[in-house]
C-alpha cells in the first residue's frame, strides 16, 4: 500500500466550459481521490458525493476564498489528502456592457480595471489562499487558464486592450509566484495555460473565422490541458504553455 495519501485536485471557475470539462474529467482518474469544483454558483447538474465536492467561492471576494480555503484544509476527507493540483479556469472577455475594444477610443478604466480584476487579480489571491495548502516535500501543480492573446511577443494584430493586457499581468503574476512558491515548496510547479479556441459562452460570439479543425469541445481542450499538466517537470515552473505542450513567447 502506498504511504502517500490521497492526491486531492481542486477547480476554481468549475461553472465555465473549461473548467466544468477538467473537473468531470479529474473526478474519473485514478490518480485523484477527491475533486473539488469550486465556483460563484453552484452548478444545477453538479452532483456531489466522496468523489466530488463544492464549494461557493467569489474570486473577487478575498474573505470567501479564505473561507473555502478553511473548508478545504477542515474537510475531513481533504485533510486525509494532499491538495497536488489547482487549475483556475476562471476567466472573462465580454459580457454586459462589456465589448473587446478594437481601437482605443473604447478603452475605459471602468473596462479595464473589471477585466484586470478577473483576468488577473482574481487567479493570483486563488493562488494566495490556496497554495499554501500544498504539500512541501511532494510534486504539486498550480495553473491558470491565460490565453495566447496575453502574448507580448506573439501580438501582431493589437485589439482586444484589456483582454490582453489582463492576461499579460496574469502571466506575470503567476512567474513571481512561482518563483516566491519555490522556495518552500521545491516540487510545486506553477504555470499559464493556453487552452486553444474552446467551444464556450466566452469564445461563442468571436468564433465565425475560426475552422472547425481548430475550435475544440471543453471536454477536447480538458484532455489536452491535463495531459500538458501531466508532462510538467520542475522546469516548467513559471512558464507559459499551449494546449499542445508548446512553450509560449511572454
Ligand atoms: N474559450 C476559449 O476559446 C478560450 C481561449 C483562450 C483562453 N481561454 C481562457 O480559459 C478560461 C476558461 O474560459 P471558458 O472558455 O471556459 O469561459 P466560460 O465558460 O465563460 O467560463 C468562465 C468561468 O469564469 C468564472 N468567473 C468569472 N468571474 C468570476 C468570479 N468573479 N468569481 C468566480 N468565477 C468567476 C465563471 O463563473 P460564473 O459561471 O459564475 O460566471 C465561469 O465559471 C478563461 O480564463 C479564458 O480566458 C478561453
Amino acid at each position: 500500500m502506498s504511504r502517500l495519501s490521497p492526491a486531492i485536485a481542486c477547480v476554481v471557475g468549475a461553472s465555465g466550459g473549461i473548467g466544468r470539462a477538467i473537473a468531470e474529467r479529474l473526478a474519473v482518474d485514478p490518480a485523484y481521490a477527491r475533486v473539488i469544483a469550486m465556483s460563484r454558483r453552484r452548478p444545477a447538474d453538479w452532483r456531489s458525493d466522496d468523489r466530488r465536492g463544492w464549494i461557493g467561492a467569489d474570486i473577487l471576494d478575498e474573505a470567501s476564498l479564505a473561507a473555502a480555503a478553511e473548508r478545504i484544509a477542515a474537510d475531513r476527507i481533504t485533510q486525509a489528502g494532499r491538495l497536488t493540483r489547482i487549475v483556475v479556469a476562471t476567466g472573462r472577455l465580454h459580457g454586459p456592457g462589456l465589448v473587446p475594444e478594437k481601437s482605443m477610443r473604447a478603452l475605459s478604466l471602468e473596462g479595464l480595471s473589471g477585466l484586470f480584476a478577473v483576468n488577473a487579480a482574481g487567479p493570483a489571491l486563488v493562488a494566495k489562499h490556496l497554495l499554501p495548502l500544498t504539500p512541501r516535500a511532494e510534486p504539486s501543480l498550480f495553473a491558470a487558464l491565460s490565453a495566447r492573446v496575453g502574448s507580448i511577443g506573439d501580438n501582431q494584430l493589437g485589439g482586444w486592450y484589456g483582454y490582453r493586457a489582463s492576461k499579460a499581468a496574469l502571466n506575470m503574476l503567476i512567474r513571481s509566484l512561482a518563483i516566491e512558491h519555490r522556495r518552500t515548496r521545491p516540487l510545486c510547479v506553477c504555470v499559464a495555460l493556453h487552452p486553444g479556441t474552446v467551444d464556450t459562452a466566452l469564445s461563442a460570439p468571436f468564433q465565425a473565422g475560426v475552422a472547425p479543425a481548430r475550435l475544440f469541445s471543453p471536454a477536447q481542450a480538458a484532455a489536452a490541458l491535463l495531459a500538458v499538466m501531466d508532462g510538467l517537470g520542475p522546469t516548467a515552473n513559471g512558464g507559459f504553455f499551449a494546449w499542445d505542450g508548446a512553450p509560449i513567447p511572454w
